[in-house]
């Protein structure tokens, strides 16, 4: 049984949306707080279509939708999180944001309150260290799409609270979630697999081995992965997969973490994948057409 009741989002991009969704969907009075008014709207608007689609599927009753909307409350402020039992921080991959917030937060929540990051490639270390409270922060490190994939990596620091670790563990569990234990270092389990898979498949494009659309049929026909590598670095944000790989590299120093080139040049040009609508495929069409990137 979790003592949580109340849940705090920061940040409602796509894994915010997701994470403050499952929350709602789970029963759980939700603050989300996003920067301004602009993104509090976008972040809505990406929780009303996701549960639009699953009303539309017969998967929800509209009612129950009504419902979850209704337990969502979204904010600019980071005082309004004040009583919630535990903050979700989701926002973009950079230390000084997320430790200027959790700075403020430490001083607005109660001492009970755990605090929580979905850090893809950061340590928990980098963030808890820097608070009042390193015995109550966890990693929460969820996947895209939130709603659908099942595995939850729950991350075990030097300094966390045994009871606070296994409470956080129990409360992946009621988000319909399953949790896996990891130690903090760097990508955890996942990432710490993923993206140097994802980075070989790029110098596999760039070394001319085969075409973007043969590596990607390979791995769905090959092996069975539901998407090819390229088609989920456009899915997973090719700018992500940089910032990851970066921080990865700067973690453990072994060039396999290392962005290659043609990465770089992705994110320089702004083919962040299907959310600019161009990445390895373009996606303005009906169907992914792949880019031809000079190689
Ligand atoms: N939100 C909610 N539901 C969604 C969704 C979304 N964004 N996208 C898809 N779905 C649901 C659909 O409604 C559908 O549900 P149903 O089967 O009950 O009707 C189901 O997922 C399957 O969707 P589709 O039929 O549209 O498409 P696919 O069968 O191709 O599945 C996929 C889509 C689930 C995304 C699948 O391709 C997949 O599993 N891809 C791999 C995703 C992956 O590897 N994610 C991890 C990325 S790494 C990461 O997140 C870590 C980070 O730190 C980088």
């Amino acid at each position: 049984m979790t003592k949580i009741r109340t849940v705090g989002v920061l940040g409602c991009g796509l894994m915010g949306s997701g994470i403050a969704e499952i929350s709602a969907k789970a029963g759980y009075d939700t603050w989300i707080r996003e920067l301004n008014d602009d993104l509090v709207a976008r972040g809505r608007a990406n929780v009303a279509k996701s549960l639009d689609r699953a009303v539309e599927k017969g998967k929800l009753d509209s009612n129950v939708r009504d419902e979850v909307l209704g337990r969502m409350r979204f904010t600019t402020s980071l005082e309004e999180l004040k009583d919630v039992d535990i903050v979700i921080e989701a926002v973009t991959e950079d230390i000084d944001i997320k430790n200027e917030m959790f700075g403020v937060l430490d001083g607005v929540c109660g001492e009970r309150t755990i605090f929580a990051s979905n850090t893809s490639s950061l340590t928990i270390a980098a963030m808890a260290a820097a608070t009042n409270r390193p015995h109550r922060f966890v990693g929460l490190h969820f996947f895209n799409p939130v709603p659908v994939m099942k595995l939850v990596e729950v991350v075990r620091t030097i300094a966390v609270d045994k009871d606070v670790f296994r409470e956080t563990f129990e409360f992946a569990k009621t988000l319909g979630k399953e949790p896996v234990e990891a130690k903090d270092t760097s990508g955890f389990i996942v990432n710490r697999l993923l993206v140097p898979y994802m980075l070989d498949a790029i110098r596999c494009l760039e070394q001319g081995l085969a075409t973007t659309e043969d590596i990607d049929k390979s791995m769905t026909l090959g092996t069975g992965y539901p998407m090819g590598p390229f088609t989920l670095c456009d899915f997973v944000g090719i700018d992500t997969l940089y910032y990851i790989a970066e921080i990865m590299f700067e973690e453990f120093r072994e060039t396999r973490y290392a962005p290659p080139p043609l990465l770089r040049r992705m994110v320089s040009f702004g083919y962040f994948g299907r959310k600019t609508k161009r990445g390895f495929y373009d996606y303005s069409g009906e169907k992914p057409v792949a880019v031809d990137l000079g190689i």
